[in-house]
């Protein structure tokens, strides 16, 4: 009788510890599941990344941020919040990315705002319509966009990785931020640093500056480039004329009530840093 007590005693306990085993284990399952899962959503937004800065920047801009007169920032609020209802999209918004971005865009919707590359405005990106992109990528650029909301949205802190990365006492490394914050690294290449291919390539602008106008100085001929791009037009990058019939270029001719006089300074010292080897 005693033997029989014991192995119903045994028998018990065993049973509990096996079923706090198999808690236990499908607990951490799920715990691994969901890791699991948000190691994907980050790999694909880090995927997206890639897909952006390799096809997206020379128009929205090296961080989304948009390009004055070329195309619209994807980190802003707006998109976020007004723009479904502006254009009348019924799906959510991520449907809307994946959308806009297969088809591209024949003509902009607001054509005062962003010509992005005249017609189309956007190209179409989806190997489904003869573009570039496989599905996957653009799922992925689009999570890269979508992973912006809670910024956008002011729920947490922008990252600043302009100012992280950035030596603030130093007005080069200030320079080369600003270049970057205000569009410029869309349109203009530089070795080793951007790749807009807009404007022209500016390695070298430092030496090539002073060639440009007659009595300038290198510094002088640079500040007015960038305040009156219109007032000497590089060979070849006419673009069309305004209304009195002067030639304008592609390059925005609102910088000079964008960018502070202090901020101006640091980016012209970044781009005298540019001069012929
Ligand atoms: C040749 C310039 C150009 C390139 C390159 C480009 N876009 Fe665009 N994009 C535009 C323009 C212009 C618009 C339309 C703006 C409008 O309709 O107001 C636009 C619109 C968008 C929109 C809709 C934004 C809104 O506010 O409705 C998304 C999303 C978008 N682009 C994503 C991308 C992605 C992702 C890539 C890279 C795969 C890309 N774009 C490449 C020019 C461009
Ligand atoms: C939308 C495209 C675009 C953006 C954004 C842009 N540029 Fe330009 N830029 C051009 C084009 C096109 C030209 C050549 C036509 C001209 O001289 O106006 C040019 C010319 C220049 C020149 C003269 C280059 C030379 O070889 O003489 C400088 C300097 C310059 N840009 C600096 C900047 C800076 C700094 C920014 C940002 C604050 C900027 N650009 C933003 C398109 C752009």
């Amino acid at each position: 009788m005693r033997r029989v007590q014991l192995e119903i005693v045994l028998g018990t306990i065993l049973v509990f510890l096996s079923t706090a085993i198999i808690i236990y284990l499908g607990f951490k399952e799920e715990n691994r599941l969901e890791a699991y899962k948000d190691e994907q959503v980050a790999e694909q937004i880090e995927f997206g990344a890639t897909v952006f800065e390799a096809n997206c920047t020379r128009c929205h801009g090296s961080r989304a941020q948009g390009i004055a007169g070329l195309a619209p920032c994807l980190r802003c609020e707006d998109l976020f919040t007004t723009r479904l209802d502006d254009v009348g999209w019924e799906g959510d918004l991520q449907s809307y990315i994946i959308s806009v971005v297969s088809v591209g865009r024949q003509v902009s919707t607001r054509p005062q705002l962003y010509v992005g590359g005249g017609t189309p405005a956007m190209p179409t990106w989806s190997a489904k319509y003869n573009g570039p992109l496989r599905d996957d990528q653009i799922r992925a650029v689009a999570a890269y966009i979508m992973n912006f909301e809670p910024y956008a949205l002011g729920e947490v802190p922008t990252p600043e990785p302009l100012f992280g990365l950035v030596d603030e006492s130093d007005p080069l490394s200030r320079g080369r931020a600003y270049f970057t914050q205000y569009g410029c690294t869309g349109c203009h290449a530089i070795s080793g640093f951007s790749q807009g291919d807009v404007g022209p390539v500016l390695d070298g602008i430092a030496t090539t500056a002073e060639t440009r106008i007659d009595g300038y100085t290198a510094e002088e001929y640079i500040h007015e480039s960038i305040l009156m791009p219109y007032a000497y037009i590089v060979e070849g990058y006419e673009s069309g004329v305004d209304e009195d019939g002067n030639p304008i270029s592609a390059m925005p001719n609102t910088f000079s009530e964008e960018i502070p006089e202090d901020q101006l300074n640091d980016i012209i010292a970044f781009l005298m840093t540019l001069t012929e080897e």
